[in-house]
């Protein structure tokens, strides 16, 4: 057994570029001048057979398309076995529904996020006869594919955009948001797409990891306002940032971690441009920016 991580979609929602976004990386990105990124997926597999897809993008279909060891393998025969949600926000869940056309898989999520699709019957396209909807104790490891090993945790984060009430909690820790350690081969590696702030309980489960990818949705927290596309910041939105006394590159400064690579870039963040600065700072403080396609054997 081997343990293998092949990125689906690098970018947050939205994706890279964003349908509605002229800002300079959406902007360069339809010029081709950097490369378009997918929004928040990873597969998983530990045979390099039998594979698992952690969060369903809305870009699962050209995702699917795109990676060869997930083509069909005889008329109605997939090497996905399973898919995993860490959260209920719709980067991560509107791809179930691209997944509908009559075909067997397990549906993995913790109860709290089950609970979330049960609320939106177009879910249910997902037929029950075939899809099997699997609920995940937190701390509790369970197979997730043939020889993978999964356990579901909490981070910081917050209920999904459109679960807002008129007060949002943005570093709640319980079962809407989940990062998941995987093992295979003696190997550990975590994936954690969201995460609002580095907590010590985080900090000590990473510690040792051959492996991690984390949230890298924006550089700076105001990254967003000051590039006039709105009034949210990262903090506000359930995410940590990579620059900063807070950030995510100064969190893992020192930690025993092998490979740290980021995912879930929103478009506006400046490491999506291969000249940039704050890619080469980035980089230069150990990480791989993570892009579409980037398969990671630790
Ligand atoms: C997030 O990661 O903050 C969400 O995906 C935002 C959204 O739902 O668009
Ligand atoms: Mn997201
Ligand atoms: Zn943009």
């Amino acid at each position: 057994m081997t343990l293998r991580a092949r990125i689906l979609g690098a970018a947050a929602g939205g994706g890279l570029p964003q349908w509605n976004c002229g800002c300079e990386n959406c902007r360069l990105a339809r010029a081709g001048r950097i490369p378009a990124q997918t929004q928040s997926s990873l597969a998983v597999s530990a045979d390099g057979t039998n594979w698992a897809i952690l969060n369903a993008s809305p870009d699962i279909r050209q995702q699917l398309a795109d990676t060869p060891a997930l083509h069909p393998t005889g008329l109605r025969d997939v090497p996905l076995r399973s898919v995993l949600v860490t959260n209920g926000d719709i980067d991560h869940v509107a791809g179930l529904l691209v997944l509908r056309e009559m075909q067997g898989f397990t549906l993995f999520a913790t109860s709290g996020i089950h609970a979330v699709l049960r609320t939106n019957p177009v879910f249910d396209a997902l037929n029950p006869t075939v899809v099997t909807r699997t609920d995940i104790a937190l701390e509790t490891p369970f197979e997730l594919a043939a020889g993978l090993e999964a356990t579901l945790f909490p981070v910081p984060g917050k209920v999904p955009l459109y679960m807002e009430g008129e007060t949002v909690e943005t570093d709640l820790i319980g079962e809407q948001t989940v990062g998941v350690h995987l093992r295979a081969g003696g190997r550990d590696a975590f994936y954690v797409p969201g995460c609002a702030t580095m907590t010590d309980d985080l900090r000590a489960r990473l510690r040792g990891a051959d492996l991690v990818f984390f949230d890298g949705t924006l550089w700076r927290d105001d990254e967003m306002v000051r590039a006039g596309l709105g009034q949210k910041t990262g903090k506000r939105m359930g995410h940590m940032s990579m620059s900063g006394p807070d950030g995510s590159i100064a969190a893992f400064e020192g930690m025993d971690v092998g490979t740290r690579v980021f995912v879930h870039m929103n478009n506006t963040n400046p490491v999506l441009r291969p000249d940039s600065a704050e890619r080469r700072e980035a980089e230069a403080a150990g990480w791989t920016i993570g892009r579409d396609g980037m398969e990671i054997v630790p």
